[in-house]
């Protein structure tokens, strides 16, 4: 009854033995060093994948991804290759083994350190020591603007798209009725500043290119 959580693609192996997981159960759960989670089903094929070789990607997923994120979370790699099937891209990790999927817009790249068991899962503790985000997520002020790329939520059983205009920003709550004000001012202006630039594009798809591997390296370990 936790919800929304996120649908996140799991990404696991090597290039010869590569899966993919859809995960729900996970999160964010130490800022330095950046520490993550995974919670794994102990008969799942990407969990002894991961035993093995102590590290995964996590690859947030978009409205766009939510079929392929569905499909990963229904079929095992045990008899179904994942990346052919899907037509998912494997790219290449810079500290970790494992591959990377391209089409997503942010990847982690995580090194497991503590394996905690639990009657059912087990919880991959993991150090992020890697983050790759999609150069068209980047703002022209150099901050990452995740809430025009259509981010994929599951809401108990269900996929949402988060797509529509944030309701506040972190800490919007407290704010100053001035500084609220002035900070809607300059967010309408730079909605309208996108608008006008994606309309000059004319795909409607956010500067995206099709290869989309075009990514920033954001933390290094
Ligand atoms: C939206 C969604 C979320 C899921 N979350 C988890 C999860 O957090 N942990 C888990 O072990 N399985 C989870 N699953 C189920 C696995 O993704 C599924 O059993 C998958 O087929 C396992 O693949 P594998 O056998 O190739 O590892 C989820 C499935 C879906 C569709």
């Amino acid at each position: 009854m936790m919800s929304p959580v996120p649908a996140a693609l799991v990404s696991c192996g090597t290039e010869d033995e590569k899966n993919l997981i859809t995960v729900a159960w996970t999160g964010i759960i130490n800022s330095q060093p950046p520490m993550t989670y995974i919670s794994v089903r102990k008969s799942r094929f990407s969990h002894h994948i991961i035993e093995k070789t102590g590290e995964f990607v996590i690859n947030l997923t978009t409205e766009d991804l939510a079929r392929v994120t569905d499909c990963c979370g229904v079929k095992s790699g045990r008899d179904f290759d994942k990346f052919k099937e899907t037509g998912l891209t494997a790219g290449s990790c810079e500290e970790v083994g494992c591959p990377l999927v391209e089409e997503a817009p942010v990847n982690l790249e995580c090194v497991v350190k503590e394996i905690k068991e639990f009657p059912s899962h087990d919880m991959f503790i993991a150090e992020i020591v890697k983050v790759h985000v999609s150069e068209n997520l980047f703002d022209e002020d150099g901050r990452i603007r995740l809430d025009g790329a259509g981010m994929l939520a599951y809401c108990h059983g269900e996929y949402f798209g988060l797509k529509k205009h944030p309701i506040g920003k972190f800490g919007f709550s407290v704010m100053k009725p001035k500084t609220r004000k002035r900070l809607e001012k300059q967010r309408r202006e730079k909605a309208a500043a996108g608008r006008h630039r994606k309309t000059r594009r004319g795909d409607g798809r956010e500067n995206r290119s099709p290869e989309k591997s075009r990514k920033k390296s954001k933390t290094e370990r």
